[in-house]
């Protein structure tokens, strides 16, 4: 289905200095699919307002709040078709209550809630509004992650056996909060984070290890822990998982990792072959073959037609072009947008236009979050296994 016109989207959060916001922007321009005509982009009425004119919108389409913008973009003839979400957490059910409730798509950034109750509450919102949810777990855009999960599906690692997704920053080795650093301060608050780094980095560990091995999670066992003195949330955990089917999983995310970037790592194991991609250096893949056989290590790399046929319509740029986030996150927007204009038109999306995170994604993050901290208070395995409302 192809989209007869761009869609009209407005933006929450994403104000002066945002970190995400900007890349959001930039995803959703790289298509053309998306026009940004409206906004709220600070909880401080002149900062949004200094942030539309900027963006060049029309001053009467740049709110005092998202409320205000739900309100009146519902009502405009040339009212908006989706919102983006791109505030600190403990905004995001709010927001997304505000536009969903009058019938707007929701493209959300992660982690979806801050407490399961509202995760469950969204989901059937988001049914009961016959809405499109598109939530940002950026990693299961990148072509090579795609290509990871379409060799699971056609069975070249054999029966699985193991998955390991190791997330490790170092940005918050020292106690940035209680310096001027406003992202580290909302981010080690309780009240508006949720959770600390299984929030932060832990939901984008499990929704990749769950995309790429389409297994659920069933049971872990968590050391989750607060590394640096005074801090208020955890900022390392590291979790022993199973999946259906007796899959063993290891979840490490930690934001003392000192030295370390942005080092998310994915490992799939079979009894045939094995699977390594490295965030760092995305467009490649590497099939790890049986080192009692005598195959070589098959190196897939990004823009090649020997890439299955399910992740062609991600490509962007040839062979040896390198590709990256804000791509990643532009192929999250396109299968958005493209759901958008085919659930506008009555017509079912093409394949690929379904192949992004969900509002049930969302909850099953949250009930992640929930079962590691329980099962680290009770230093006991727990029953992980989960259905949200909806699935
Ligand atoms: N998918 C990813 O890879 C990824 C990466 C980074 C952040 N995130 C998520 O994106 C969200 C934002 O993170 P960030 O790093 O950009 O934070 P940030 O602190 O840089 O930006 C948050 C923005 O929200 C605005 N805001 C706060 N309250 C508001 C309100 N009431 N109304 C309108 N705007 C308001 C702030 O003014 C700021 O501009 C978080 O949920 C975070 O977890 C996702």
């Amino acid at each position: 289905m192809a989209l007869d016109r761009p869609l009209r989207y407005g933006m929450v959060g994403g104000g002066p200095g945002a970190f995400i916001g900007a890349v959001h922007r930039s995803a959703a321009a790289l298509d053309g699919n998306l026009d940004l005509v409206a906004g709220a982009f600070s909880s401080d009425p002149e900062t949004s307002h200094r942030q539309g004119a900027a963006l060049h919108l029309a001053p009467d389409r740049v709110y005092d709040t998202y409320a205000q913008m739900a309100a009146a973009e519902a009502d405009r003839p040339d009212g908006i078709d989706v919102v983006s979400i791109v505030t600190p957490n403990h905004l995001h059910y709010d927001v997304a209550c505000a536009f969903v409730d009058r019938g707007i798509h929701v493209i959300c950034d992660k982690p979806m809630t801050t407490t399961l109750d509202d995760a469950e509450a969204l989901c059937r919102r988001v049914e009961a509004q016959d809405v499109v949810f598109c939530l940002t777990h950026t990693y299961a855009g990148y072509p090579l992650v795609k290509q990871a999960r379409a060799l699971v599906q056609q069975g070249r690692l054999g029966e699985l056996r193991k998955v390991v997704v190791a997330y490790p920053q170092g940005w918050l080795n020292r106690r940035l909060e209680a310096d001027d650093n406003k992202q580290a301060a909302w981010r080690t608050d309780p009240a508006l984070a949720g959770a600390g780094a299984l929030g932060d980095i832990g939901t984008h560990a499990e929704h990749l290890a769950r995309y790429v091995t389409g297994r659920a999670l069933e049971r872990l066992c968590a050391d989750v822990g607060t590394v640096v003195k005074g801090r208020a949330v955890d900022d390392d955990a590291s979790i022993l998982a199973r999946y259906e089917g007796g899959v063993r999983g290891l979840i490490h995310c930690s934001q003392i990792a000192a030295g370390e970037e942005n080092n998310l790592r994915l490992r799939v194991y079979g009894s045939e072959a094995g699977l390594a991609w490295d965030q760092e250096d995305p467009h490649r893949l590497t099939l790890l073959s049986d080192v009692n056989g005598d195959a070589p290590q098959q190196v897939y790399t990004h823009g090649r037609a020997s890439l299955a046929d399910s992740v062609q319509p991600f490509l962007r740029t040839p062979q040896g072009h390198p590709e990256g986030f804000i791509e990643a996150f532009a192929n999250l927007y396109r299968s958005a947008a493209h759901a958008i204009a085919a659930h506008e038109a009555g017509v079912a999306p093409a394949p690929w236009a379904q192949d992004v995170p969900t509002v049930q994604d969302g909850a099953r993050g949250v009930h992640f979050i929930q079962a590691a901290l329980r099962s680290s208070k009770n230093e006991m395995w727990v029953d992980a296994s989960y259905a949200p409302p909806g699935a």
